[in-house]
């Protein structure tokens, strides 16, 4: 078998000594190309588990590879080296710069990663990015400020700019929640086709739904732990922990998803 894309040895994180840490020696093994969803109530470590993969923090205890290499500390980073991990956050209005363009910003991004490409090669590769993540045709994107764009176009340039340093994976920190809900699905199925593209996605969400529709595998984080880990079938559809019995529990769409699920099941038998 090939290495894991991600590899978690006993990795814990306290932000302040006296209290409980964000994590507690997390043991974690992902396989490139997968789309895991790490899900737990507020405060129970995801976003923390996301910044330790890109560098956005540093692990107080046990061993992080992305890569096979540890996240580089976002402080240390120089221009032109590799970054195998990026984050897509759930706050693009703070993320992005409401003066400059979209071209402008995703030129930033992507000559600080290829110092060698000619203003040519740049060109062509941003408008192949706009264009990759559903902006089309990118030149009515290109020299618009991201004020004059809808929340989930500007998601798009979100991932357009983590996509900008040819990343190995993508953490995706709720990156739906501040989007109306009618065009959450199109995010989730943009992040879904990336796999294609052998990115390994990270996606953290409340929202134990979404997580069944998008991923390969659900992480369950409880308190800094990792309590459930298996196939969403398993997790959501069966849960053992009774945390993630109670998580289930307390999501109503999911209940009626998996009674749906359940009785399509149901008739296909029949029809047999
Ligand atoms: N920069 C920080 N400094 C101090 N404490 C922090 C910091 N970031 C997170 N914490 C604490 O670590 C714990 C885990 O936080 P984290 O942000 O990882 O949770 P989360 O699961 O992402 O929550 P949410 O769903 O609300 O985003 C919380 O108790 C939080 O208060
Ligand atoms: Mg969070």
């Amino acid at each position: 078998m090939s290495e894991p894309m991600i590899v978690l040895r006993g990795v814990g994180k306290t932000y302040h000594r006296g209290r409980p840490p964000a994590l507690a020696g997390v043991d974690l093994e992902i396989a490139a190309g997968t789309i895991v969803a790490v899900v737990g109530e507020s405060g129970s470590g995801k976003s923390t588990l996301g910044k330790l993969l890109v560098g956005l923090a540093t692990p107080s205890t046990g061993e992080i590879l992305v890569d096979g290499k540890s996240p580089e500390p976002v402080s240390r980073r120089r221009k032109g080296r590799e970054r195998p991990a990026q984050m897509v956050f759930q706050d693009v209005y703070g993320s992005l710069n409401p003066s400059q363009t979209i071209g402008f910003q995703l030129n930033e991004v992507y000559r600080a990663a290829h110092l060698r490409a000619s203003r040519t090669e740049r060109t062509a590769a941003i408008t192949a990015l706009v264009e990759r993540v559903g902006l089309r045709p990118a030149s009515d994107y290109l020299s618009r400020r991201s004020d004059d764009l809808s929340g989930g176009q500007r998601q798009r340039v979100g991932i357009a700019r983590a996509l900008a340093t040819d990343p190995r994976v993508i953490v995706a920190d709720e990156p739906t929640s501040m989007l109306d809900v009618s065009v959450r699905r199109e995010i989730l199925d943009l992040l879904a086709g990336l796999r294609t593209d052998g990115v390994t996605i990270v996606y953290i969400t409340h929202d134990l739904l979404s997580a069944g529709y998008l991923a390969d595998r659900v992480v369950v984080l409880h308190h800094g732990e990792i309590v459930e880990d298996g196939s969403p079938d398993q997790v959501l559809g069966d849960p053992q922990h009774p945390y993630t019995q109670k998580l289930a529990a307390a999501s109503p769409g999911l209940q009626l998803e998996l009674a749906n699920g359940a009785a399509a099941a149901q008739t296909e038998e029949e029809n047999d």
